[in-house]
């Protein structure tokens, strides 16, 4: 029980790791408040931390939404008392194209949530966390902020934006009691890279193409992504901050 007592709050938590990640906090004795604009996915997530014995609350966030995101950590202060953690995970893909055929409105959109929206859950998450002695930030950031994946610009853009904020955050809070690290997933096996997959025109391809690119030979799991964030997000990881840790079984590495 890792997170015993502790309040969290987690966006995009109605699917993939976001989701992976609720439960497992759930499953370590903290309150979750979801955030996500899937309001079934979101509903279900509470609704399987509940049948576990835990506790959570959805409500609908569009993290691009300034005023979305202050609503979400109000509603863990007001329903139960303060806030302890956030996992900033919400984002959204960039169909793989040359980078010329990408329109404004495209960039703005992935921008808008994978940036912006971490950027909000961070402001707003900070004020709340001081009120409560300190507590941790974790942002999903990707291995594109590291690594050239191709042909998705404003995705790659956007993550290696998300480091260097997690990086100005820690630094400006390290002496209140605020740790603030990112995960850098390679290729996850959940809905936004089956997506990917399809966009492809030769999903079977693509997924050899993953698994080839990767030196464990397969795709990692939404659980082995939240153990991860637990990790950051608990007190295990006392003297980490300003980190983005990988979890790409290797890429990076090679
Ligand atoms: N899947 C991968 O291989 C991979 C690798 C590296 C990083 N990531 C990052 O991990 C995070 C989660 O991705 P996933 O693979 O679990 O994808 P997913 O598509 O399975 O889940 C993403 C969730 O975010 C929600 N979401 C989308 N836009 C939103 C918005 N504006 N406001 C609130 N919620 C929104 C979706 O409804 C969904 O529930 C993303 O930030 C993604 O960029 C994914």
């Amino acid at each position: 029980m890792r997170l015993q007592g502790k309040v969290a709050v987690v966006t995009g938590a109605g699917n993939g790791m976001g989701r992976a990640t609720a439960l497992l906090f759930a499953r370590e004795g903290a309150a979750v408040v979801i955030g996500d604009v899937d309001m079934a996915g979101g509903a279900s997530a509470v609704a399987e931390i509940e049948a576990a014995g835990g506790r959570g609350v959805f409500q609908r966030c569009d993290v691009s939404k300034e005023a979305d995101v202050a609503a979400l950590i109000d509603t863990a202060e007001q329903r139960y008392g303060k806030l302890d953690t956030i996992f900033n995970n919400a984002g959204i893909e960039q169909p793989v194209t040359p980078s010329t055929d990408v329109t404004e409105e495209l960039f703005d959109r992935v921008i808008g949530i994978n940036l912006k929206g971490t950027f909000f859950g961070c402001k707003h998450a900070i004020p709340a966390l001081l009120r409560n002695g300190g507590g941790t930030i974790v942002n999903n950031s990707s291995v594109s902020a590291f690594a050239n994946v191709g042909g998705n610009i404003s995705y790659a853009a956007s993550k290696g934006a998300v480091m260097s904020l997690t990086r100005v955050l820690a630094i400006e809070y390290a002496k209140r009691n605020i740790r603030v690290n990112a995960i850098n997933p390679g290729v996850i096996d959940t809905d936004m890279n089956r997506r990917n997959a399809v966009l492809s025109n030769d999903p079977a391809a693509t997924e050899e193409r993953w698994r080839a690119i990767t030196p464990m030979g397969r795709m990692g799991t939404g659980d082995e992504i939240a153990q991860t964030v637990l990790y950051l997000a608990s007190d295990q990881s006392s003297f980490v901050t300003g980190v983005g840790l990988l979890i790409d079984g290797g890429r990076v590495a090679t």
